[in-house]
């Protein structure tokens, strides 16, 4: 029965787009009754083709089938600290945020420099689960994309044709009892930019955004996409083990946007896509050192304990 109307929906779905051509939603926005192109068929949607690609993002990641990869060191920041002004947007599917400073990103096994072109965010309904990527099937309220090009490409564009063109790095969010005060920047732009094709300006570093550095030493890496349409295979992707600490008024905060259509803007994630033998890579190097040095103490006091004086 259930099957029956899912087939009669795509059925009459695809007559209406025939005529009409459609934009991309996410299924939060009820694909089927706004005749726009849900996940299940974004590459139908304009140069969308390789959303039915085998090296897909986001996935779920199985951390015991992780490979741990000690190559893949801390990373190396420049500009992240530097304060800029840029444009907040509502572009109608995510808030958006081009960096209007330079900054870039190497190291990491990364093959070179890459800069930082904009950020923006993915998140549930209210608090609730919002991240793209999932943990052992655990799917955090909210996630961060700040995505990077190799500093030889002139263009965003001219990036998506190099097989490792992009580089995003991807953060959880985690509910935390108090107010993260470095994120007051941009949720207090939030109300200004309620309705889709707005924006205002907002200060900010890239560094306000993300966690101290002792916390990124812990990361996944796979290829995979852009989460969005287009879908572009040519995204090396890092995914941060540490949560970033919003409050629940913070992270409800983001559901005050709206789509285009005046709903509210919720559950603005792809679901997870299939791994297809892809391998995710773990920098687990650190933790390792971090359990030794605790072995190494707690062997010191373990024999200082033992021995009488
Ligand atoms: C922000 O809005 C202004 C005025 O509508 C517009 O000219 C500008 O291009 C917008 N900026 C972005 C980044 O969309
Ligand atoms: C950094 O990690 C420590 C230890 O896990 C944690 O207590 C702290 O809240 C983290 N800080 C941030 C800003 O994520
Ligand atoms: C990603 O693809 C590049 C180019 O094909 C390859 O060199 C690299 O090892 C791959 N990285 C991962 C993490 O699989
Ligand atoms: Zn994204």
């Amino acid at each position: 029965m259930h099957l029956l109307f899912i087939s009669a929906c795509i059925a009459f779905f695809y007559k209406i787009n025939e005529v009409s051509g459609s934009d991309w939603c996410y299924e939060s926005q009820d694909p089927c009754t706004s005749h726009c192109h849900g996940p299940d068929i974004w590459q139908k949607t304009n140069d969308a083709k390789a959303c039915a690609g085998r090296s897909q993002s986001p996935i779920n990641i199985v951390t015991k089938k992780t490979k741990l990869d000690e190559r893949l060191t801390p990373f190396k920041f420049t500009g992240y600290n530097t304060v800029f002004t840029s444009d907040i947007v509502n572009n109608g599917h995510s808030v958006k945020v081009g960096v209007a400073s330079s900054a870039t990103i190497s190291g990491g096994q990364l093959e070179t420099t890459y800069k930082a072109v904009q950020f923006h965010l993915h998140w549930g309904s209210e608090g609730g689960p919002g991240s793209e990527h999932t943990v052992d099937g655990e799917q955090y309220p909210m996630e961060l994309h700040i995505v990077h090009m190799k500093q030889s490409h002139s263009s965003l564009h001219e990036a998506l044709g190099d097989k490792t063109g992009v580089a995003v790095l991807g953060f959880f969010y985690e509910e935390s009892s108090s107010d993260n005060r470095k994120y007051e920047p941009i949720i207090n732009s939030l109300k200004e930019i309620t309705q889709t094709s707005t924006n205002t300006t907002i200060s900010l570093s890239l560094n306000f955004l993300i966690p101290p550095v002792k916390n990124m030493t812990n990361y996944y890496r796979y290829n995979g996409s852009l989460t969005t349409p287009g879908c572009a295979e040519s995204v090396v992707w890092t995914v941060f083990e540490h949560p970033i600490p919003l409050s629940r008024a913070q992270l409800k905060a983001f559901s005050k946007l709206k789509f285009s259509d005046g709903k509210p803007m919720v559950r603005t994630f792809r679901p997870v896509q299939p791994l297809n033998k892809r391998i995710v890579y773990y920098s687990a190097s650190n933790t390792v050192l971090a359990s030794v040095a605790l072995l190494v103490v707690s062997v010191a006091v373990a024999i200082r304990l033992s021995w009488p004086n």
